[in-house]
């Protein structure tokens, strides 16, 4: 999977993708992440990629031009099944659009910044708008970041034992069951005794029976069938 981020911002990226599962799969060659600064497609010698809007109004606007030469020079390599743009007004994301995006073959995330981008650009360059939670960011480098992450982790082959993705939070509709490790009594306070029977059918029930109940108890909007 290759992914392109357009910002003004490409350093925010340098932490969150050179550690990790991000940094395991490009060396491993299953993911592609190229930053592109939206400035170097600016046409004029300032560089500007932002503007007053029209009719007024606080905060600055970013431009269509930059954004769709960009765009444009991206879409000339090769085609792309989205071209996503990060926005708080945005359809929510979750784990099942995480799980359709990991399909794709090429991905454009576009991060907005300052008041906005011109309507123009959502209405004829964007084919989806992605939030990662009802909170304004400063911009969407942040969410581009968070959504790369939960997109590569999926891959096949990018973490080291693949059923590990598939008993994630969420992918069952559920919350992950508690897991422990030793000390099996520390201050007191113990492992539960059935993780340590060694029979691994009651186990797993046990797990499961963890999972649909902590999920009544703190997601129970989760087990409602109109999701
Ligand atoms: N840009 C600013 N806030 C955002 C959010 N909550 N999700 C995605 N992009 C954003």
């Amino acid at each position: 999977m290759r992914i392109d981020i357009i910002t003004l911002f490409p350093e925010m990226f340098q932490g969150p993708f050179s550690e990790s599962i991000i940094k395991r799969a490009v060396n491993k060659n299953l993911a592609e992440i190229h930053l592109h600064q939206l400035r170097d497609y600016a046409t004029d010698k300032h560089q500007r990629v932002d503007d007053y809007a029209f009719s007024g109004g606080a905060g600055m606007v970013m431009m269509i031009e930059p954004v769709d030469r960009c765009i444009s020079a991206l879409k000339e390599k090769r085609t792309y099944d989205q071209v996503i743009y990060l926005s708080p007004d945005g359809i929510l994301l979750n784990q099942s659009v995480s799980n359709r995006l990991s399909l794709s073959q090429n991905l454009i995330l576009l991060c907005g910044h300052y008041k906005g981008i011109d309507e123009r650009i959502r209405q004829h360059l964007v084919t989806m708008e992605i939030s990662i939670g009802d909170y304004v960011l400063s911009g969407g480098e942040l969410a581009a970041a968070v959504l790369t992450d939960s997109i590569i982790r999926l891959i096949p082959g990018v973490l080291s034992d693949e059923t590990s993705a598939l008993s994630d939070s969420f992918q069952d509709g559920l919350v992950s069951p508690p897991v422990y490790t030793r000390p099996r009594v520390y201050k007191g306070w113990e492992v539960p005794e059935i993780l340590l029977c060694g029979d691994d059918k009651k186990i797993e029930e046990w797990k499961l029976h963890q999972a649909i109940e902590r999920t009544a108890a703190r997601r129970p909007e989760l087990l409602k069938d109109d999701k």
